[in-house]
């Protein structure tokens, strides 16, 4: 398939072909999107084959105003109704009740749609111009990282959408924290850059009572939880202090390593380096990262894992999904 490269400033082109049923892959501030019309079926089946998705896994719905979002959800309860305030626009995705008019294959036969309103420049002006809710998932093939910059995504898809939109590098690069209801108690079901802590602040509830505990029965509340993830070419295996690198085997490597910049290691000179100021450095190019490293030859990737708060409950969320541990 031929795919049209469209810059930022034509979002129209881009919506007119959402309009026509076709799939555009766009920027938003986490990452970008694989969209197609969340009111076509049709279209919305093109996601999963150019993805590779299997059909049990629900896509995201975008909007940009109140009037899209009451075409794609019910009432929202009122936990929802305090996040939607405090986040959005921003990158938070919260699962509540359908309306009955949004085709199935958006939400995989569940009762419950996600739901998002990004805070993207160019995501919002692209779905202004669209007019309608455009349901995304991440524009990556299944199981690879998503991607947070133009090149990424065309990377992932050129050939297998109509069109991408060369946008800016996504703000956060990390996936929207998802925010879902089980017995109507508000559990967050993936984590994000926005925090646990600032959930709890929101809700007036405790960060434990946020956590998500998956049945080891029947289906999962978020399907996408049970697949593999982010996973880049090259192994992956995580540290959490440079004391702890000589004991780990790169024999036959070559090694690419992600860390906080600062450490007094001495590192082997034929190591590629990427290192960052700080957690929030990390997590904003840590696909690009995987990305370039995969592109320099890397076989092995050596990735600094942090504590698991804040922002770094999100980031060690993918970076184990990535070392598959
Ligand atoms: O930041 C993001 O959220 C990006 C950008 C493009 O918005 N989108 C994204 O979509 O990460 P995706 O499809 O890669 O991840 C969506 C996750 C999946 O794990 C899916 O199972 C879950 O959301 N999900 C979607 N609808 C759901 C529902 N009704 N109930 C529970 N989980 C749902
Ligand atoms: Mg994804």
């Amino acid at each position: 398939m031929k795919t049209q490269l469209i810059p930022a400033e034509q979002v129209k082109e881009a919506a007119a072909l959402i309009k026509k049923g076709g799939l555009v892959v766009f920027p938003t501030e986490t990452v970008y999107g694989l969209g197609a019309s969340a009111f076509n079926p049709v279209a919305c089946a093109r996601i999963f084959t150019a993805k590779g998705r299997p059909s049990d896994n629900p896509l995201i719905v975008h909007v940009s105003n109140e009037a899209l979002l009451a075409e794609v959800a019910g009432n929202l309860p009122e936990p929802a109704v305090m996040l939607k305030k405090a986040f959005w626009p921003g990158p938070l995705s919260l699962i509540v009740p359908k309306n009955p008019n949004l085709p199935e294959i958006v939400t995989a036969g569940l009762t419950t749609v996600a739901v998002r309103w990004p805070r993207s420049k160019t995501a919002l002006a692209f779905l202004e111009e669209c007019g309608t809710a455009v349901a995304a998932p991440s524009a990556n093939v299944s199981g690879a990282p998503s991607p947070t910059t133009f090149e990424m995504a065309k990377g992932a898809m050129l050939g297998r959408v109509d069109a991408i939109v060369a946008g800016e590098d996504c703000e956060e690069g990390l996936e929207s924290t998802i925010v879902g209801f089980v017995d109507g108690q508000p559990k967050i079901l993936r984590p994000g850059s926005i925090t646990s802590e600032q959930i709890a602040a929101v809700l007036g509830c405790s960060v434990q009572d946020l956590i998500y505990r998956a049945p080891t029965e029947g289906r999962p509340v978020s399907p996408g939880l049970k697949y593999t993830h982010y996973k880049p070419s090259a192994t992956v295996r995580l540290f959490r202090a440079v004391e702890e690198l000589p004991a780990l085997a790169v024999e036959g490597h070559k090694v690419g390593i992600l860390m906080l910049s600062g450490s007094a290691a001495t590192l082997p000179e034929d190591w590629v380096v990427l290192d960052f100021a700080d957690w929030k450095g990390y997590g904003h190019s840590l696909y690009a990262s995987f990305f370039d490293l995969d592109r320099f030859g890397c076989t092995l990737i050596l990735a600094q894992l942090p504590d698991e708060e804040g922002l770094g409950t999100a980031i060690a969320n993918r970076l184990k999904k990535a070392a598959g541990v």
